[in-house]
C-alpha cells in the first residue's frame, strides 16, 4: 500500500482545497492544529491507536494513545488557562525530546497561545535574545534546564511563569516557578478549544541569519493544510505506518513533521531521546518496526561512516520509505542507502520560513541522486538571475531559488521585524536565500546558500551570533567566523581570532574560548577550530571580509581583493 500516484497526476489540476477537503475544513472555519492532531483523530475512530511511543536515553519507555494525547493536551491547556495565559501569548517549550514537549505543543495551541520551541541545548545568551524578541510570557521546561533560565530571569520581566514538568517535590521552587506534572494533572474530558482561524498565529520558530539577531518566523494555524498533505504525499504516511522523524522539535522539521504532519495524519510515531550511535538507531528501528524514517544528511553520513557490517546485526526489513532534509544530500549517500537498506533516501528541500516541503523527490518519481527533485504540487518554484531577479530562459544556469508566495504554510512575518521580512521578496518572488540550478527535466540541483550562514549538521548557525559571543571573552579583540568543510556535518564552525595585548594563543586558551561559546550559545555554535591570527582581512572601511577566510578554508579562488586593507 502507498499513497503514490504519479507526480504528473498529482500536479494536474492541483489545488490546496484537496487538503482542505480531506481535513473537512471550509474556508472561514475554525482551524486549530491542537484539535486536528488529537481530538479529530479520536473522532475518526482511532482513540485507542498508539500516537506516541517514546524511549529515553536509559531505555525507559512511555506510550500515549490518541485519546491520551487528546486528554493530556487538554490538561496542559486547562493548566495554562488557569495561570492566566491568553490567546496569542508566547509560551516557550524548552525541553529535551520528552513526551511533555510533544503534548505541551498541542496544549499551548489548544488555548490559542503561540508556541515558541527552543532547542534545549541553548545557552543563556541564545535564550535571552529569543525570549526577549518574543516577549515570552511562560516557559515550560525541565528541572535540569531551569538553572539556565534562573540565571537570566532578572533581565526578563515579561516572563511570568516558569513551568517545570518534573519538579522535585523535596526542593523549593525558585522565583516565578510552578510545578506541573502533565501525566498526573487534571485532564478535562470536555475542553473548550480556542476557536482559532486560518490566520491565527500558531508557531514561532527562531532561525539565524547572517547579520542581526535571530528572526522569529511566525506561522499560522492554516499551515496545517500544507503540513498534512506534504506528510501524506511526500513522506507517504499511511494509517499502518510506524513513523520516526529524528529531528528535534526545537527546529522546524521536528514540529512541522515530527508533530503536526505526523499526528494530523493519525500515524503512530516513535521518538528516541538519546544521543546518536549507529547501533542504537538500528536497534530502535528493529524494535519498533519503523516503516517511515525521516532524517538528515549528517545522520546518514554518520551511518555511512559506521559501515555496512553493523547493519547486518539488525532486522531493518520493516523500512518502507526513507526521506531526508536539512542540507544537501550528496549522491553517494543516496546510492549507499539504496544499497544497504534497499531503499534510497529521498531528498526534500524547505526551510523554517516555508513551513513545509517545497522541492522534493516524490515517491514513485525518477530519482536523480544529488538532486533535490521538483516542486511540490501547488508550489511554483524556479531559479532567477541574482541581478535582474528574472527567471532564466533555459536550463542549467545557477541562480537564486525563487518561490511564488501564497502556499498555506508560508511564514506570515518575522516577529517584530517586518523590514527584514519584506527584504525576502523580489519581483513578486519569495527568496529563501539559496542557490540552485534546474536541469532540462525540471530537477533542482542545490548549489549553496546565498549568505554566510553556516549549516552544520543541518542546523543553521549565524556567524554574527558566534562573533558577538567571542567578543565577550576577555582575551578576544576581533573575530571572524566562517564555515569549514567537514565530511559528516558538511560544515563546521571555524573562528579566526585576534587577541588583545597581553594574551598569547595556546591550546588551553583555545579550549577555554570554545567552551565559553558552547555555554553561551550552544554546542552547535561552538567553533570546532580556532585559529589565532595577527590581523583579519578587512575592507578599507574596516568591515571584516569573511569571504576571504571562507575561500581559503574551501580552497577556492579568493577573487577581487582590491579593497583589502591588509594585503
Ligand atoms: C538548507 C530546515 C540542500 C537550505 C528544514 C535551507 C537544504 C536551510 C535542504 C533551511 C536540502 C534544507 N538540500 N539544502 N534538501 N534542506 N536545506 O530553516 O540552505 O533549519 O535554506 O529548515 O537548510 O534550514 P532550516
Amino acid at each position: 500500500m502507498s499513497n503514490i500516484i504519479s507526480y504528473d497526476e498529482r500536479i494536474k489540476n492541483f489545488d490546496w482545497s484537496i487538503s482542505e477537503k480531506e481535513l473537512d475544513y471550509q474556508p472561514g472555519n475554525v482551524i486549530n492544529i491542537g484539535w486536528y492532531c488529537s481530538d479529530r483523530i479520536c473522532k475518526l475512530g482511532k482513540a485507542d491507536k498508539m500516537a506516541l511511543i517514546w524511549e529515553g536515553s536509559q531505555g525507559q519507555e512511555k506510550r500515549y494513545t490518541y485519546n491520551e494525547l487528546r486528554l493530556t493536551s487538554n490538561g496542559v491547556g486547562h493548566f495554562l488557562r488557569g495561570l492566566g495565559i491568553q490567546p496569542e501569548d508566547r509560551v516557550c517549550l524548552f525541553m529535551d525530546k520528552i513526551p511533555e514537549l510533544y503534548i505541551g505543543f498541542l496544549g499551548v495551541l489548544k488555548i490559542g497561545a503561540i508556541v515558541q520551541p527552543l532547542f534545549s541545548a541553548f545557552g543563556d545568551e541564545s535564550l535571552i535574545v529569543r525570549l526577549e524578541n518574543a516577549q515570552t510570557t511562560a516557559v515550560i521546561t525541565q528541572r535540569k534546564h531551569a538553572p539556565k533560565l534562573r540565571k537570566i530571569l532578572d533581565k526578563m520581566p515579561y516572563i511570568k511563569h516558569i513551568i517545570i514538568v518534573d519538579a522535585d517535590p523535596a526542593k523549593p521552587l525558585g522565583d516565578r516557578e510552578v510545578a506541573f506534572d502533565m501525566d498526573h494533572a487534571f485532564k478535562p474530558e470536555d475542553f473548550e478549544i480556542h476557536p482559532t482561524k486560518a490566520e491565527s498565529p500558531s508557531v514561532l520558530h527562531y532561525t539565524s541569519g547572517t547579520t542581526g539577531q535571530p528572526k522569529g518566523v511566525k506561522h499560522v494555524h492554516y499551515s496545517l493544510i500544507s503540513q498534512y498533505l506534504t506528510s501524506k504525499w511526500v513522506l507517504d504516511l499511511l494509517d499502518t505506518d510506524i513513523y520516526w522523524c529524528t529531528a528535534d522539535p526545537g527546529w522546524v522539521t521536528g514540529t512541522s513533521y515530527g508533530i503536526i504532519g505526523a499526528f494530523s495524519n493519525g500515524v503512530t510515531q516513535c521518538v528516541l531521546d538519546a544521543g546518536f550511535s549507529a547501533d542504537n538507531w538500528y536497534r530502535f528501528i528493529e524494535k519498533h518496526k519503523i516503516t517511515m524514517w525521516y532524517s538528515a544528511p549528517t545522520a546518514i553520513r554518520s551511518l555511512m561512516k559506521a559501515g555496512d557490517e553493523v547493519i547486518k546485526k539488525y532486522d531493518l526489513s520493516s523500512l518502507r520509505h526513507l526521506a531526508s532534509v536539512g542540507e544537501p544530500l550528496n549522491s553517494e549517500a543516496v546510492i549507499w542507502s539504496e544499497k544497504v537498506y534497499g531503499k534510497a533516501f529521498l531528498d526534500t528541500y524547505w526551510q523554517t520560513e516555508t513551513g513545509s516541503i517545497m522541492i522534493t523527490n516524490f515517491p514513485g518519481m525518477k530519482i536523480k541522486p544529488g538532486s533535490m527533485g521538483k516542486p511540490f504540487p501547488g508550489i511554483t518554484a524556479t531559479v532567477i538571475d541574482a541581478d535582474t531577479f528574472e527567471p532564466f530562459d533555459g536550463p542549467g544556469k545557477i541562480g537564486l531559488i525563487a518561490i511564488k508566495p501564497g502556499w498555506p504554510s508560508m511564514m506570515r512575518t518575522y516577529w517584530r521585524n517586518e523590514e527584514t521580512y519584506n527584504k525576502k521578496f523580489k519581483n513578486g518572488w519569495y527568496l529563501p536565500g539559496d542557490r540552485s540550478s534546474i536541469d532540462n527535466e525540471g530537477y533542482f540541483w542545490f548549489v549553496g546558500r546565498d549568505d554566510d550562514v553556516i549549516n552544520t549538521g543541518g542546523h543553521l548557525v549565524s556567524p554574527f551570533e558566534v562573533e558577538s559571543a567571542l567578543l565577550e571573552h576577555p582575551a578576544v579583540a576581533e573575530s571572524a567566523v566562517v564555515a569549514k568543510p567537514d565530511f559528516v556535518n558538511m560544515e563546521v564552525v571555524k573562528a579566526f581570532v585576534t587577541l588583545k595585548p597581553g594574551f598569547v594563543g595556546s591550546k588551553d586558551l583555545d579550549l577555554e574560548i570554545m567552551n565559553f561559546v558552547r555555554k553561551k550559545l550552544s554546542p552547535l555554535a561552538m567553533p570546532q577550530e580556532i585559529e589565532f591570527i595577527d590581523n583579519l582581512p578587512k575592507t578599507r572601511s574596516g568591515k571584516i571580509m569573511r569571504r576571504i577566510l571562507h575561500a581559503k578554508e574551501w580552497g577556492e579562488e579568493i577573487g577581487d581583493t582590491s579593497t583589502l586593507e591588509n594585503d
